[in-house]
């Protein structure tokens, strides 16, 4: 197996719930390809593991009871034990040798799989687990990709709960992790395949070391047969939880299409006095990841979010993939390079350089020398005479004190006229009536710059305390 990227908390963790001498109960889960097997594959030496399939109770725990048979090295008849129950019992009861005191260590992979059958699996497991553990020690962890349904065995009323002595959803990976797993790229290469492949292990693990953006992109994702776009496709309908895949597909190309208050992409969505079915819709998407919302700085709670595609292979499929759906097909894809995807490609990295940034900020605050941060937004909207204005970074330090900043892509140095024209938004900002943007004034200044700055924008900023720049060198440290 590969090695290990991020997710070392989550492992340390884990392993040392094997190492209690007690019964212990875990929960794992998050969207598919995220990363849930391959982590629980790289903790312990020899766990016992089952993975669940879309099928019957019964044939899963034959099969469940095979694995067992075959892991333990002991003969057993799968007619002596007709229900989870005696499952359970058996597993309890099946001790073997570990290194380091090690508890057995019980898998159960897509373990949605086993719920919501007439035997209720929850509730005989439940039963084993209060009744019959009494000394016997071992570390039973649940995995799925289901999340709501995953979500749901931690609520109040569910039988597990205040039985799980730990749970996580993993999410996909940040900018700098995902760079981590292609780190034989430079660093203007990495924040381009972030922007088209996103944070999921999986897509990323698809690219071959020596693989240059274009031989990568082209192979996984523009190819209809590459293994990024099969996925992509049927990254909707491929989610268990959603029964109206046409809905929520229309809704993701909505916003995509750059609709991003309820009222366009309701109506864009088709589902004009429907408001409720896109509402629901939106509340999935997001809780799959799939999309995000956020308000200006500043702005009040009633102020309407804005939604956004938040994986960016999405944006990515939805930009460049679906509107040449008919040249790919063609195997046009040497086409669609050179005459959609190139000439755009540095306009789209752009917007994705901006959460680079923000991402940046939030993990790397302390290589910038600057404090924790509490909040960071960004701002868009117009002063009072009606110009529009755009402030890629405002936020707060948890002191209180305000920064505001600018995040440049392209690869020309910066001078200090991006700190003067953020200074003058601002100025019109405040004397729009936005306080907030006083506040800013007299706080710190962030710049960003993928091509560095020039000579009098250093010495402007070695003088002047407020301001800190940021190269794209300091956004990858130790890379
Ligand atoms: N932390 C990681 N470090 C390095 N590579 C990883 C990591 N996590 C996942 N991968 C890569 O991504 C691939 C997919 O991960 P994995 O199969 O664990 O996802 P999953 O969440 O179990 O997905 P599914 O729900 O589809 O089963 C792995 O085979 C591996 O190559
Ligand atoms: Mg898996």
């Amino acid at each position: 197996m590969g090695k290990l990227v991020d997710r070392h908390n989550e492992r340390n963790e884990l392993y040392s719930l094997s190492q209690t001498g007690k019964p212990e109960m875990a929960l794992l889960y998050g969207r598919r390809r995220v990363g849930k097997t391959f982590l629980l594959g790289n903790i312990w030496q020899n766990p016992f593991y089952f993975l669940a399939a879309d099928t019957t109770s019964e044939t899963n725990r034959k099969d469940l009871l095979d694995e067992l048979r075959q892991w333990s090295n002991k003969e057993l008849i799968p007619e002596d034990y007709p229900t989870w129950r005696s499952v359970f019992r058996l597993m309890s009861q099946t001790q073997i040798q570990n290194a380091n005191g090690e508890s057995p260590v019980f898998i159960l992979d897509e373990f949605q799989y086993l719920l919501g059958q007439k035997d209720d699996i929850v509730s005989q497991l439940t039963a084993i687990w209060d009744r019959e553990l009494n000394d016997s020690s071992m570390l039973l962890v649940l995995c799925g990709s289901e999340v709501a349904t995953m979500e749901s065995l931690q609520a109040a009323d569910s039988p597990i709960f205040g039985r799980l002595s730990w749970s996580s959803r993993l999410r996909p990976f940040d900018y700098y992790d995902s760079s981590r797993m292609l780190p034989w790229l430079s660093l203007r290469e990495l924040v381009y395949f972030y922007g088209a492949l996103g944070g999921l292990p999986r897509y990323l693990s698809a690219v071959k070391q020596g693989e240059n953006l274009r031989e990568s992109l082209s192979r996984i994702l523009l190819s209809t047969r590459g293994e990024v776009h099969v996925q992509l496709q049927n990254i909707v309908s491929g989610e268990k939880g959603i029964r109206n895949s046409a809905e929520y597909d229309a809704v993701l190309r909505a916003i995509a299409s750059g609709q991003r208050q309820l009222g366009g992409i309701s109506s864009t969505a088709g589902l004009q006095g429907k408001t409720h079915t896109a509402r629901r819709a939106l509340e999935v998407l997001e809780n799959l990841d799939l999309i995000c919302r956020e308000r200006n700085y500043g702005a009040t709670p009633k102020a309407p979010w804005r939604y956004r595609i938040a994986d960016n292979s999405l944006r990515f499929w939805h930009r460049f993939i679906e509107p040449n759906r008919s040249r790919l097909e063609r195997n046009l894809i040497g086409n669609v390079w050179e005459k959609s995807i190139l000439p755009s490609l540095n306009i789209y990295t752009g917007l994705i350089f901006e959460d680079v940034a923000r991402q940046a900020l939030l993990r790397f605050n302390n290589n910038m020398n600057l404090p924790v941060i509490a909040t960071c937004n960004r701002w868009e909207g117009t002063d009072k005479n009606r110009r529009s204005i755009e402030i890629d970074i405002v936020g707060r330090f948890d002191s209180g004190e305000m920064f505001s900043g600018e995040v440049k892509w392209s690869s020309s140095p910066v001078d200090p006229d991006i700190h003067f024209h953020l200074k003058r938004n601002l100025t019109d900002l405040a004397a729009s009536g936005k306080s907030w943007a006083n506040h800013a004034l007299s706080g710190k200044f962030i710049y960003f710059s993928a091509g560095g700055f020039s000579e009098y924008m250093k010495k402007y900023a070695k003088d002047n305390s407020s301001i800190t720049l940021v190269s794209l060198k300091d956004m990858f440290p130790d890379l």
